[in-house]
């Protein structure tokens, strides 16, 4: 904790929440709370709440919560200082010096700069382009055929033939040389001094999702080597976990998203209207990659080149989707190399026909599979017929491998019993397997011990949300349930701050208590807790019996675990079994 809990408290509470988010957001007054479209997956529907009572915002339909701090961590990508300090700075609240440890503070400042030095040199190329200086740069990319709305939607731009003009630049605008090396936009050498990362290319500045430059890649105009450079590592930008073009697929209306493999592709695509593309930045996708598209998308398509080292990539891919339960499919290119020149060819019509007819990525595996074997040698087609069983009975789902089945026996020409048969035989002969690289199973069995754990802790979180909403239940409930009969760690933090602030100050303030956790999962964590059941309509009967059972479960559960730790003190025993003859015949009436 860097700051105090009254200093991180009184920030918070000088910046209203419908303020900070409605400059981001288009929000809507709905009853008490404000609503709009989620900022953080794509919808059509507004399902994101903002409560000014509560001063906490929640989405619906992806989860996501917290109070203005979260919001600024989700939304900026601040840690929790930096948001502190931004709010603070808003509110005009005095900060005192010295309170991130120093290291953190520079960390914070050398991310700061990066950023800001991506912008200005994002800008500067982008008007280089446009100047004398960019005029091939500008013939080339208008020869691969983008419009001037595309070239500033992407904020494409040109690193000029010198090989220290950008770094003049920067010196110009104050930068040191030590900051210009941590951009990784100027190399540094003993003789020669600054030299420039990128000149004499055509530059694509990589945003990410809080729309800020992270990095940049450049290509060679012409046949050049090599074709691209691209920004290495910084502590601003991780390939692993970044997109290109996410920035602005994440708005999208059309279904999914398009992964391609490369810039000009995704600027293709987008300008023939296909503005869900996307790409990873010069190597594999990676699995901090899908997890970034599944908070804006469960649907996924494949565009990879058409190659073998695309097909192996959209393989791969494959295996890291199925991880992720997400739905696949892949589009074939063939004959063209990539999306960009299936485009610039065929034209628009001719890729939406073959985003209908994108091949699931089961189908897409066993053609593959298909492709190694000759169907004509009947030796080679057992063979194929054998792999293609054994890969169908990895799927888990037995409607969705029985359908599977189906489909390869009729397009492979194969006696649709006999692969039943098959898939069958393998399926018995794989039963336990653990090794899951294909086909993982999906569904861990729960034990009925789980479930039981499952519902009392979800008595203990609807508990909690009910206290939030309804202040008034802390006078119903004195005396019958206290902090301490929460179980669950969180839980019980929670709850013991609730009823500390609403003894002291006769109600409670939860966005409060999301800001002593730290980290975007806690806040996440926490604020999900708390804010279920936004608005309920249900009538005053069935709350009283909603409560009451809620209470009673919360209750019980406790009253066992003290008559297990009494370990046979009578006295002590006797009172809990009197206590929870008390608790089964309680009834709450509201
Ligand atoms: N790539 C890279 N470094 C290279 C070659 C490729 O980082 N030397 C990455 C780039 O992100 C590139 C992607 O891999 O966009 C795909 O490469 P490729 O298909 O060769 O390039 P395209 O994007 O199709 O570019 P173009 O159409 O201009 O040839
Ligand atoms: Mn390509």
């Amino acid at each position: 904790m860097y700051y105090a809990d009254d200093l991180i408290e009184e920030v918070r509470s000088r910046n209203d929440i419908v303020d900070i988010i409605g400059s981001y957001v288009n929000l809507k007054k709905k009853g008490n709370s404000y609503s709009a479209c989620c900022p953080f997956h794509h919808e059509k529907t507004p399902s994101f709440h903002v409560s000014r009572e509560k001063q906490m915002y929640h989405c619906f339909g992806c989860g996501v919560g917290g109070n203005v701090y979260t919001f600024l961590m989700e939304h900026e990508n601040y840690s929790f200082p930096e948001a502190v300090e931004a709010l603070a700075e808003r509110a005009g609240v005095k900060l005192p010096e010295q309170s991130m440890t120093p290291e953190a503070k520079k960390q914070a400042d050398v991310r700061t700069k990066i950023k800001d030095m991506n912008k200005l040199a994002a800008a500067y190329f982008h008007y280089l382009l446009k100047s004398e200086h960019g005029t091939n740069a500008m013939k080339y990319l208008k020869n691969r055929g983008l419009t001037d709305e595309t070239i500033n939607k992407f904020g494409l731009g040109f690193s000029d033939v010198y090989s220290d003009d950008l770094y003049k630049y920067l010196r110009k605008k104050g930068y040191k040389d030590e900051e210009l090396k941590d951009s990784g936009l100027v190399k540094f050498d003993e003789k020669q001094g600054g030299t420039d990362r990128f000149w004499n290319r055509v530059m694509y500045p990589i945003i990410d999702t809080n729309n800020r430059v992270i990095g940049f890649g450049g290509r060679v105009m012409g046949d050049g080597k090599p074709k691209y450079i691209n920004t290495q590592d910084t502590p601003v930008f991780d390939k692993s976990r970044n997109l290109y073009g996410l920035n602005l697929a994440k708005k999208s209306k059309r279904h999914g998203i398009i992964f391609c493999e490369g810039y000009m592709d995704v600027i293709s695509m987008h300008q023939a209207g296909f503005d869900n593309a996307v790409a990873s930045l010069g190597t594999a996708l990676t699995v901090g990659q899908v997890n970034l598209v599944k908070r804006f998308t469960d649907h996924v398509y494949l565009a990879y080149d058409s190659d073998e080292a695309g097909t192996k990539a959209a393989l791969r891919a494959l295996e890291i989707m199925r991880e992720f339960e997400m739905s696949a499919r892949v589009i074939s290119l063939k004959p063209y190399k990539d999306p960009d020149e299936l485009i610039q060819t065929e034209g628009t019509d001719s890729f939406e026909k073959r985003i209908d007819e994108a091949l699931s990525g089961t189908m897409f595996e066993i053609r593959i599979l298909a492709n190694n074997y000759d169907q004509e040698d009947p030796q080679e087609r057992t063979q194929f017929q054998k792999e293609a069983a054994k890969h169908l009975c990895m799927i888990t789902d037995p409607l969705e491998r029985k359908n599977y089945t189906d489909s390869v026996a009729k397009e492979y020409d194969i006696d649709p019993e006999n692969l039943k048969e098959a898939v069958t035989r393998y399926g018995i002969a794989n039963a336990g397997r653990t090794d899951t690289s294909v086909f993982r199973e999906r569904s861990e069995r729960r034990s009925p011990e789980d479930e039981k754990e499952k519902k009392f802790l979800k008595a203990e979180r609807l508990l909690i949300t009910w206290l939030i909403n309804e202040n008034s239940l802390f006078e119903v409930l004195k005396g019958k349930i206290t902090a301490d009969d929460f179980f669950e760690p969180v839980y019980h933090s929670i709850a013991t701050e609730l009823f500390d602030q609403y003894s002291k100050d006769g109600k409670v303030t939860p966005a409060a208590i999301i800001s002593h956790y730290q980290s975007r999962e806690e806040h996440e964590k926490v604020s999900g807790i708390m804010q279920q059941n936004f608005e309920m309509e249900i009538s005053q009967g069935e709350k009283s019996k909603v409560i009451t059972d809620l209470v009673k479960r919360v209750k019980l559960r406790s009253i066992q675990h003290q008559i297990e730790n009494a370990k046979g003190d009578l006295t002590k025993t006797g009172k809990l079994i009197q206590e929870r003859i008390e608790t089964n015949r309680l009834q709450i009436n509201l």
